[in-house]
């Protein structure tokens, strides 16, 4: 297992060019198996998780082809001869279970294995079941796997009342309704940039959907969709995960393609922490304002609030703050994995139940540390490069699936990164 090497830094400065959305991406790939036309998504990330995405598709008898070196991937579904999506494949990550929406949105039958993904909580898929079953479908667990048929092969629309927030269910319904027999209205839906991006793609397709982005989406029903190209969103994450770099370490860094709409919560809390964010014509600008950061408190939520996915990496950054900080997770049940790592590193963290206190201490120092989840793997690097010393992270395969070409980019602004291949 390969492992990365960090070394304490001075502040970094120049560009990160910013990738397309991983989430985006692996919820617009499934759409391929609602037509019988190309679907051909540009911007698209270069993760292994994008890759096992592609071989679940293949392995259903979708055509995936991944051009100009993984930034353009060429999918067409003619046909689809498989309708078991195996255990072997879908244990790898969780977003597999958005192939079941579209299988039973076309065929009219399915049978997807339960999920695995990172180890962040017990990430149950009751929503999404849920939602077919409005929907019509008649669903059996099995094995682990979940057996899904919707009577006379075709979905019905429905109305769909999520209790809360869930961006995959909201995925799945979406997906699902494009092709269903009339009308279904999707409540309480998760209001994500890449919820939205799907909308559009599968607009373009020929759906009809209204109301993306805010927390009602009705679908009109339609007999077949299109072939279309479409490019995916920016990755927020990664972004705001970049434009931690400065308020790291001081500097200043421009992160390409980063747009205030997509990380406007994050951003705030970095204003109140006092490192200054401002639109440019190509991006996002980050720099510190003062030496060291003031404590800030975080309370993670369904966008637009503060994203869950950036809680580990702000944990980073809110470890040498002046101050203490509260950060209070509230969609995950078990995320603060990082948090013994960083404490490791010499931070003082407290966790109790789904809180943690931060009390900023005025350097970390560098140790020998394991990647526990794609986030927080990302976060060891920050501290990292915050630390007086060598850092070495262990287990990467987690930050693989997440960051392409991680140490590059880095390396780009000046960091001091490289990967021990084991
Ligand atoms: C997606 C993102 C993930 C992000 C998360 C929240 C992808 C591939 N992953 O995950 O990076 O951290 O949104 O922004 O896009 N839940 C249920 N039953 C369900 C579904 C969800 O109880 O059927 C719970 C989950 O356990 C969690 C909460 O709802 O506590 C929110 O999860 P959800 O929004 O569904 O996250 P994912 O779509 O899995």
């Amino acid at each position: 297992m390969d492992s990365i090497l960090v070394k304490g830094n001075g502040p970094l400065n120049g560009v990160i060019p910013i990738a397309g959305a991983k989430n985006a991406c692996l919820t617009l790939m499934p759409a391929t198996l609602l037509s019988e036309e190309p679907l051909t998504l540009t911007n698209a990330p270069r993760l292994s998780d994008i890759a096992t995405m592609t071989q679940l598709l293949q392995s259903l008898g979708a055509e995936v082809a991944s051009m100009q070196n993984g930034l353009v991937l060429a999918m067409s579904s003619h046909k689809v001869y498989n309708h078991t999506a195996d255990y072997e494949i879908v244990r790898k990550f969780r977003a597999s279970i958005l192939v079941l929406g579209p299988l039973l949105a076309r065929d009219g039958h399915a049978i997807v294995s339960l999920p695995g993904g990172c180890a962040i909580g017990a990430r149950p898929v009751d929503l999404h079941l849920k939602a077919f079953e409005a929907m019509g479908a008649e669903l059996e667990l099995r094995d682990g796997y979940v057996h899904a048929k919707a009577p006379g092969g075709r979905l019905r629309g429905a109305i769909i009342e999520f209790p809360f927030v869930s961006v995959g269910a909201t995925e799945n319904a979406l997906l699902a309704a494009t092709l269903a027999k009339g009308t279904t209205v999707i409540k309480n839906a998760a209001r994500e940039p890449e919820i939205v991006d799907l909308a559009v793609c599968l607009r373009r397709m020929g759906a009809q959907i209204d109301g993306e982005g805010t927390s009602t989406i009705t679908i009109q029903g339609v007999d077949r969709l299109g072939g279309a190209t479409h490019p995916v969103v920016t990755d927020r994450i990664e972004l705001g995960t970049y434009m931690l770099l400065p308020a790291i370490c001081g500097g200043e860094v421009e992160c390409l393609g980063g747009k205030m709409s997509l990380v406007g919560a994050f951003a705030e809390k970095l204003d109140a922490a006092g490192v200054s964010v401002v639109e440019t014509e190509r991006g996002l600008k980050v720099t510190r304002k003062n030496g060291r950061v003031n404590a800030v408190d975080v309370v993670t939520e369904p966008f637009p609030g503060f994203p869950t996915d950036l809680q580990a990496q702000m944990m980073a950054l809110l470890c040498t703050a002046d101050g203490t900080s509260v950060l209070e997770e509230k969609i995950f049940e078990n995320r603060f994995m990082h948090a013994p790592e960083l404490v490791r590193m010499g931070a003082k963290i407290d966790v109790h139940g789904g809180h943690a206190t931060v009390t900023g201490v005025e350097k970390l120092r560098g140790a020998r540390v394991m990647a526990t989840d794609l986030r927080a793997s990302v976060s060891l690097i920050l501290a990292g490069l915050a630390a007086e010393g060598e850092t070495v992270v262990s287990r990467v395969y987690h930050l693989d699936r997440g960051y392409e070409r991680v140490e590059e980019k880095l390396r780009g602004v000046g960091a001091q990164i490289e990967r021990i291949s084991a």
